[in-house]
């Protein structure tokens, strides 16, 4: 719809109108407009999967892997065809506006949505980002960039206010976001958090460079919550406020414009951009044909399963461990207990529910198909820390079938309304009926084991918990943050411990009251005794000195990746690594996979010979695995992000703001393996590594040698497959120039391009590179702008690793950088040469 179609529907707004668009009708829609012929948009969460408008378990979507690994495919085919699986997705569930990508950095690993976020480098996060905008809009549905900018840690996400100097945000945190924009996002979201002292909904950066200098023409929505003031977010270029009912706009908009206090020129710009996003999405006018592209129901496991094996990446493989011969393997020990219990997505508003999970070793057994015996240990006791009653863990205590039942009582503990449930998490009950006082969860439990059970309840307000009958716990606990993840998704839980028999079914009973402003969340968790250490330990051990081969599934906890807060340490949970070193010591050919959604620290890793990592791979995990443990198909995946050995090796940790309330980025744009390489600590694994099935030889690297500042350029890498079968390379081309007049990290990435060859043949892999490439931040300029003279363009397989080099002179020019021309400068060959260390810096 184009504006000249728009603007005559402003006119037939009157003020009241147009002001009751901008704030949410609701959680997820916004108001429709008869008299416009607009109808309510549907927004959702999230980057993994669509949740749709309610947050209930018996609403199940299609759950991807989490974007740390779809970064690791550097696959924008993949993800295009990913993008428009989330679009077929959101149709499915009448959504309009899917709430992703997350295009933050990972600045420290210790950020609490690093999962959710794609890499360290903004290059690579802006390709990933961009091929996913293409891919859910070719769809007909909104991709919505988010959360804009510099929300790249959690802690005290509403009220930090991030500083950093002008060339960092340009080059860092902005470039994503308009990469975002140049691939023509219909929407952007504000960020909740502040940068240089202003809260983002109110931000001047939404003008400058967003809307104006980049061209966006959406609305910029805002995070959940995130319009907390009137008049300077209302002036400035925050569109629409979500979620609604009720806010500042919604309370004091009308009146303010009445005052004059906000100018009609300004209202009329955002309800502009909501309508031209409602066009887009089909949502105003007679509904146009806005289905495009889908995914059929046939493709959808198959295209999640591809991207597990292509986001997988092996850290090491000695002696080719990996891939594993069927033919040859008569026992596998498959141990841990994210091996049956995986994580296949991290927490908060990203979350979504499967209908179903294949599991590491179901994925395991059913590739195998009885050829082996596979044998499952979990090697350490059962969590100690309660979790959510699960579906085949409880029964509803009225139909008694498998769940739990929710009553919504009223004040005097008369039923309002009930529900079965499948889960002793209810976010959300369906309804929440008029006269609500209290909601109540309610379940038998069959103890499998007798002892001190762990019983738990989750909410605000006034909390109790009774045990067959008996109270066991009651008291009264107000909100103790305003972090909508904390009060409405996420609660904490309180917990308490009775005696119980094997075998004898209890009733728990878990209850909190409905008081305003505290959310809905009621949560009833359950953990058994605590169990034998030292017996399922030597229990594994056995596994996995009996077995042919041993897999090792070691992975994080629903807490310690989650939205709402960072992370306390890198560590893998109590256990883990003394599991793999017994396991590894046991079998000599012991594969670790790891199963979280950013870094851990494996100080085992030089000691294992095989080590993948699986990120939170979705619903389709266990298939993903088995597909690159026995070779039908190549772990496709880079790491989008340095590992570091030891947590205090880190050069970039801390997310948490000073007293003052500042979080300073004082690395500037040093950050990952720019990072890594100024502090002179080498990592675990470098970014961009990761071994495929099949070796490579870098034979040579060809640049123009001149290329004009600003133009684009074509870098060709000649790489010949040495190994012993078809595979897939990433070739990557990073930048370093020594002596530059300007601040720069010590290497950036500025292409990447994937080729594919069979044994012993050679390929050249066409990088292209930006006319942004060889371009800085000016300051001075406020600007983008480039050095004349020579740049060391750098190739191979990761930051750590790259044997070739060349050198491009920049000329001066007065096209305008970034600007691509899209010419290619006459090629020159340049001799190929190692590049040392020393290059670098
Ligand atoms: C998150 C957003 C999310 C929104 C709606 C916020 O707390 O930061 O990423 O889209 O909630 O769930």
């Amino acid at each position: 719809m184009t504006d000249e179609e728009i603007d005559p529907l402003l006119e037939k707004l009157d003020l009241a109108q147009k002001v009751r668009l901008l704030t949410g009708a609701s959680t997820w829609r916004t108001h429709g407009e008869p008299t416009v012929a607009l109808r309510p948009l549907v927004l959702s969460d999230g980057p993994a999967g669509v949740r749709g408008e309610t947050w209930d378990e018996r609403e199940t979507s299609l759950v991807l892997p989490s974007p740390t690994a779809l970064a690791a495919s550097w696959d924008e085919r993949l993800l295009t065809d990913l993008g428009t699986l989330l679009a077929t997705e959101a149709r499915r569930k009448g959504v309009d506006v899917l709430l992703a990508p997350t295009l933050n950095l990972h600045r420290s690993p210790l950020g609490g949505r690093h999962f959710e976020c794609f890499s360290e480098d903004p290059l690579l996060t802006g390709r990933t980002g961009a091929a996913l905008v293409r891919g859910i809009q070719s769809g007909g549905v909104a991709a919505t960039a988010k959360h804009f900018v510099a929300n790249d840690a959690e802690t005290d996400r509403l009220n930090v206010d991030v500083r950093m100097d002008e060339q960092t945000l340009h080059e860092l945190y902005l470039a994503p976001f308009e990469a975002a924009v140049a691939a023509g996002v219909w929407a952007v979201m504000s960020a909740y958090n502040k940068v240089g002292g202003v809260t983002m909904s109110a931000s001047p950066l939404l003008e400058h460079p967003l809307k104006e200098d980049w061209g966006f023409e959406g609305p910029v929505v805002s995070d959940w919550g995130g319009v907390r003031t009137l008049l300077d977010t209302a002036r400035s270029a925050q569109d629409l406020a979500m979620p609604g009912p009720a806010g500042p706009w919604a309370a004091g908009l009308l009146t303010a414009l009445e005052q004059g206090l906000v100018s009609p020129e300004v209202i009329d710009d955002k309800v502009r951009r909501l309508l031209r996003l409602a066009g887009r999405v089909g949502a105003l006018g007679s509904p146009g044909p806005v289905w495009r592209p889908v995914v059929a129901p046939g493709a959808q496991r198959a295209l999640l399963r591809r991207a597990v094996a292509a986001g997988s990446v092996l850290l090491r493989n000695d002696g080719d461990l990996l891939p594993l011969d069927p033919a040859e393997l008569r026992s596998v020990a498959v141990i841990g207990p994210h091996a049956v219990a995986v994580r296949i997505q991290g927490g908060g508003s990203a979350e979504v529910f499967p209908d179903s999970v294949v599991t590491p070793l179901a994925g395991i057994e059913e590739a195998l198909d009885g050829s082996a015996t596979v044998t499952h240990r979990p090697g350490l006791p059962p969590s100690a820390r309660p979790l959510p009653l699960a579906r085949d863990g409880s029964r509803d205590p009225r139909t008694g079938e498998p769940g739990v039942l929710v009553r919504l009582l009223d004040g005097n503990g008369d039923e309002l309304h009930t529900e079965h449930r499948l889960s002793g998490r209810i976010v959300e009950p369906s309804v929440v009926a008029e006269g609500s006082a209290a909601v109540e969860i309610r379940a038998l439990v069959r103890p499998d084991v007798g002892g001190l059970w762990t019983w738990a309840v989750g909410g605000w307000g006034d909390l109790s918990l009774s045990v067959d009958g008996r109270e066991v716990l009651s008291g009264s606990f107000p909100p103790d943050s305003d972090d909508p993840t904390r009060v409405h998704v996420a609660p904490p839980l309180r917990s308490v411990q009775t005696e119980v028999v094997a075998g004898r079914e209890v009733e728990v009973v878990a209850r909190r009251s409905l008081d305003p402003g505290t959310g809905v969340a009621t949560v009833l968790a359950a953990a058994p005794p605590a169990g034998d250490a030292g017996y399922e330990l030597a229990r594994a051990v056995a596994a996995a000195r009996a077995a042919d081969v041993a897999v090792v599934v070691v992975g994080t906890t629903e807490e310690s990746e989650s939205e709402g807060h960072d992370r306390g340490n890198l560590s893998l949970p109590e256990g883990q690594d003394a599991l793999v070193r017994a396991v590894a010591r046991a079998n000599p050919r012991t594969v670790v996979v790891v199963n979280s959604g950013g870094p851990v620290t494996l100080p085992w890793h030089a000691r294992v010979p095989a080590l993948l990592l699986q990120w939170f791979p979705g619903q389709e995990a266990g298939n993903g695995l088995a597909d690159v443990l026995f070779g039908r198909s190549e772990p496709g995946g880079r790491l989008p992000t340095t590992w570091g050995a030891a947590q205090d090796h880190v050069p970039v940790l801390d997310t948490a703001p000073g007293a003052d309330g500042q979080l300073r980025y004082e690395e500037g744009l040093h950050i990952g393996y720019a990072a890594w390489l100024r502090s002179g600590a080498v990592p675990a694994y470098w970014f961009g590594h990761g071994l495929g099935y099949t070796g490579w030889e870098y034979e040579e690297l060809t640049t123009p040698a001149t290329v004009r500042a600003g133009e684009a350029f074509d870098v060709h890498v000649r790489v010949r497959n040495s190994g012993p079968r078809r595979g897939r390379e990433v070739v990557q081309v990073y930048l370093a120039r020594s002596g530059s007049s300007v601040e720069r990290p010590a290497l950036r990435l500025i292409g990447y391009a994937a080729v594919e060859a069979d044994p012993g043949e050679s390929v050249v892999a066409v990088v292209r590179v930006s006319g942004r490439g060889l371009a800085h931040w000016s300051v001075p300029l406020h600007g983008w702008d480039t050095e004349a003279g020579d740049f060391t363009l750098l190739s191979g397989r990761s930051a750590g690793d790259l044997p070739l080099g060349a050198t491009v002179t920049a000329t001066e020019t007065n096209t305008p950088a970034g600007a691509d021309s899209g010419t290619t400068p006459e090629r020159t060959p340049v001799t190929v040469r190692n590049v040392t260390e020393s290059a670098l810096h």
